[in-house]
């Protein structure tokens, strides 16, 4: 498509596809041309806009408030713990002969993860995952539990404040600034709907490489210090988002197209990410790439907020697998599923 049709109108999405690098840039960044905030309500019960479907200056107030409060410092602090809870999990799959990587390693590991950041109890944990199982299946029971139970937690912490990223969302607040509490409750939902599925799927699709291309997953064991430039390239390759939404603010004009106001395009991340005019063997997996300037986490004022902490669980739980595991293979009877969202790139189940 980068070739034959870079930029056209789909009928059935009733949307325009983006599928070059340089456009792709283009459309993600210029928030004047190609808005993030959608002229349909999101449908959504529990849901204000948050801040991937805002533009500025509301979304620069909001992304200001989140990030005195989501801070490198607090990523890096989990470091210790992201990692207990790596062997927590590799304990229990040691157990058994076989495994779903998923349902054993990959899906928990980031719900424990960001449930610990938020401050929930440890204790609450398996009904907490229960409900973000639901929130990402978009099933409005576990929607409302969610935001019900995130209530109750800013109430708590209100009241008694404690050290996690919620106690410091309401001190943010009570100084006066814009986040509501409503706000708190959504940017809470945010981090699960935003950071969950995807870093699965970073682990898994990085699991799923390795086994696809066995010269670079033997070059990666001899040389672990590869890992954090193989995780990028699994970025790249097998991106985990694989498109974004924009809708035109103004008519534009993207290549010999004319895009009337009001649509909706599409920038293809992860067509973007395998563009042969930025990168080299653009079809090969490369685990040392360099230089490797991919879009996996968006560009421009959206770009994820949420990098360095799914680098980390994914360098940590990558790690661990492969030291913990010399002779982890996949179990290629099992025909791989892909997920059936074309939006997301991942598996249905890795047995391994
Ligand atoms: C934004 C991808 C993990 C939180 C984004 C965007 C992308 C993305 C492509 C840009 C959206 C846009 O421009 O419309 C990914 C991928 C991840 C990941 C591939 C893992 C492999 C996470 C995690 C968190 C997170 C772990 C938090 C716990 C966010 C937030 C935004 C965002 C809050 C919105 C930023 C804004 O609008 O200013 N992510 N993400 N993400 N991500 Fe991630």
């Amino acid at each position: 498509m980068r070739q034959s049709a870079p930029i056209f109108y789909d009928k059935e999405w009733q949307a325009w596809m983006v599928f070059r690098y340089d456009d792709v840039e283009r459309v993600s960044s210029e928030w004047k041309t190609f808005s993030s905030k959608s002229p349909q309500p999101l449908g959504r019960e529990d849901f204000t806009q948050s801040l991937p479907q805002t533009d500025p200056p509301k979304h620069q107030s909001l992304r200001t408030l989140v990030q005195k409060v989501f801070t490198p410092h607090r990523v890096e602090a989990m470091e210790s713990r992201i990692t207990e809870l790596t062997h927590e999990l590799l304990d229990q799959m040691k157990q058994h002969k076989q495994v779903d990587l998923i349902q054993a390693f990959s899906s928990p590991l980031p719900i424990f993860v960001i449930g610990e950041i938020l401050g929930v109890p440890v204790d609450q944990r398996s009904d907490f995952k229960r409900w973000s199982d639901g929130v990402l299946a978009s099933d409005p029971t576990a929607i409302k539990n969610m935001a019900d139970y995130f209530r109750q937690l800013l109430k708590e912490r209100q009241s008694h404040p404690g050290q996690d990223l919620i106690s410091d969302l309401i001190a943010a607040y009570e100084e006066g600034e814009k986040l509501t509490g409503q706000e708190v409750v959504d940017f809470c939902i945010l981090l699960l709907t935003a950071g969950n599925e995807t870093t699965t799927n970073l682990i898994t699709n990085t699991i799923w490489c390795l086994h696809e291309h066995p010269d670079e997953n033997q070059r990666l064991r001899n040389d672990l210090s590869l890992l954090p430039s193989a995780i990028e390239e699994v970025l790249r390759y097998y991106s985990p988002v694989t498109f974004l939404n924009r809708f035109t603010q103004v008519e534009t004009q993207i290549g010999d197209q004319t895009i009337p106001t009001g649509q909706l395009v599409h920038p293809w991340l992860a067509s973007a990410n395998r563009d042969e005019l930025h990168f080299d063997n653009a079809s090969s997996f490369i685990i040392d790439r360099e230089p490797n300037k991919h879009f996996a986490f968006g560009n421009g004022i959206h770009f994820c907020l949420g990098a360095p902490l799914t680098r980390l669980e994914a360098k940590i739980g990558v790690k661990a697998l492969l030291e913990e595991f010399p002779n982890l293979r996949v179990d290629s009877k099992e025909p791989l599923k892909p997920l059936p969202n074309i939006r997301v790139h991942g598996l249905e189940s890795l047995s391994v």
